[in-house]
């Protein structure tokens, strides 16, 4: 183990199925493990989550050796699992986050239970510290925890990173728990989050709903006789995890021949705007029937959250729209539309991102998006990108072809646009889009946003950084 540093999140680098004896490690692949986890190869430590399991399935609580960090699994009850996960982080947090305040559904008991289990997250990182030790917190569903760690020791040192939007205070403060939220938050000694907006909005927050003067243009709060940083750092990805040689998806070949092909990326959640992309896809069609037989929209949309009601009809809706598209423009041989539900491996994506002309990102609201950094970073030949106006990566990515998910008439019109680029046009945006991933990487942002914090963790002599150079190095 290279380094003295803690990793808190929710989900881990990958889920725990089977019995003791023949446990079975799953990766987990989504935004946060493509960030956290290069970063936690990078400079080793002990990364501690939730698995998957629950304690009524097995009582036996797993430390995992991994060759460059060690993974610590917390167990959740399923009383925990529904009151924390499903009703507190993703029936309140997630939605009011996203501006979605109508599929709230506010409940004093799954709080209580949020509250419960972040303190058992902050019980076991305890067990974990050891003097030297940053532990870096992750993400909406362990708000409370740096309040709960800082309880109990003082002196710890503590980050955060926000992976959702933060909202403007007025639809923040919607929930009656807004207060106790942002006091745990200010547990920690360093925030962050991914733009400008929604660090203004927090801090906004911080002011309004707590009465604390803060400093905008510093990113700074006094609180409790100490200062906290917030500040805007979008994560980066590891670049090179996405230019390996991957095996060919045979299956999905035949429907894709002779196809200009938009490909979609999503969970199946009502945050992604995937009924807006089928709407704008069905209007483009209507539009150019000329490319009718033409065109495909190959959307990857991963089941999620399927204990919530909100998903189960959304993942419906959705699926009901594709049929209604399929029917209105397709034939025996030819189908707009194809979806494909279930979960792809991180070899997989970089097949379809290379195998695609366009990707098409239409989020009603999107913390970041690192499949548009994905679907870059991952190839060599030019890609056009469409992307959503409200995505935090819209800001990074000047250059994309832009839309207002809300519609059609644009998503349409850009999807047209992107038809008729010229490989010159193709290749200067490719080139600019390119230039951001790879400057913006992941070692950028463990450096802009924990830089010195981590070298404090370090033990000495293993973490340097030579005079001059930009880079991090955690050498043995
Ligand atoms: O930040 C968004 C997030 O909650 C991440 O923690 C995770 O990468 C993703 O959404 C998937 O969500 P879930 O863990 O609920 O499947």
């Amino acid at each position: 183990m290279k380094s003295n540093l803690l990793v808190v999140s929710n989900r881990g680098p990958f889920t725990i199925e089977g019995e003791m004896g023949n446990l079975k490690y799953r990766p987990a692949v989504s935004g946060l493990v493509s960030a956290v986890l290069p970063a936690v190869k990078k400079v080793g430590g002990i990364w501690l989550a939730w698995a998957g399991r629950l304690t009524e399935k097995t009582l036996e609580v797993q430390t995992v050796i991994k060759d460059d960090f060690n993974f610590v699994e917390v167990l959740l009850s399923r009383e925990e699992l529904k009151g924390y996960y499903e009703g507190y982080s993703n029936g309140v947090l997630w939605p009011l986050c996203h501006l979605m305040p109508e599929k709230v559904v506010l409940s004093e008991e799954n709080y209580r239970i949020y509250k419960k289990v972040n303190q058992k997250f902050a019980q076991r990182a305890g067990t974990l510290l050891k003097p030297g030790t940053l532990l870096w917190i992750h993400d909406y569903h362990l708000a409370l925890m740096p309040y709960f760690v800082r309880q109990k020791y003082s002196w710890q040192r503590i980050a955060f990173f926000w992976h959702i939007p933060f909202p403007p205070v007025e639809i923040f403060t919607i929930q009656p728990w807004a207060q106790e939220i942002l006091r745990g938050l200010l547990g920690a000694d360093l925030i962050g989050f991914h733009t400008e907006d929604y660090r203004e909005n927090f801090l906004r927050s911080v002011e309004r709903v707590l009465k604390i003067p803060v400093n905008y243009e510093w990113g700074t709060v006094y609180y409790n006789g100490r200062e906290i940083r917030v500040k805007a750092v979008p994560i980066g990805i590891e670049p090179k995890n996405f230019q390996k040689d991957v095996p060919k998806i045979e299956e999905i070949e035949q429907d894709l021949r002779g196809q200009i092909i938009f490909l979609g990326v999503e969970r199946l959640d009502y945050t992604k705007g995937l009924k807006e992309k089928i709407l704008g896809f069905a209007r483009f069609l209507e539009k150019n029937p000329e490319y009718l037989g033409k065109v495909i929209l190959l959307q990857v949309a991963v089941p999620t959250r399927e204990n919530i009601a909100a998903y189960r009809n959304y993942a419906k809706e959705v699926l009901e729209e594709v049929q209604k598209v399929n029917e209105r423009f397709g034939h025996s041989s030819w189908q707009p539309i194809k979806i494909l539900t279930r979960n792809y491996s991180q070899d997989e994506l970089i097949y379809l991102y290379r195998r695609a002309d366009t990707l098409i990102i239409t989020s009603l609201e999107d913390g970041l998006n690192l499949v548009a950094k994905e679907f870059i970073a991952s190839r060599q030949e030019p890609g056009v990108v469409i992307l959503s106006n409200r995505t935090g990566v819209a800001r990074q990515f000047g250059v994309a072809l832009k839309v207002n998910p809300y519609s059609p008439e644009e998503i349409a019109g850009q999807i047209k646009t992107s038809l008729e680029m010229s490989l010159e046009e193709k290749e200067k945006m490719f080139a600019k889009l390119k230039e951001q991933v790879l400057l913006k990487n992941n070692e950028w942002w463990l450096d802009n946003f924990l830089g010195k914090e981590l070298m404090l963790s370090v033990a000495p002599g293993k973490y340097y950084r030579k005079r001059g150079e930009k880079k991090i190095g955690a050498v043995d």
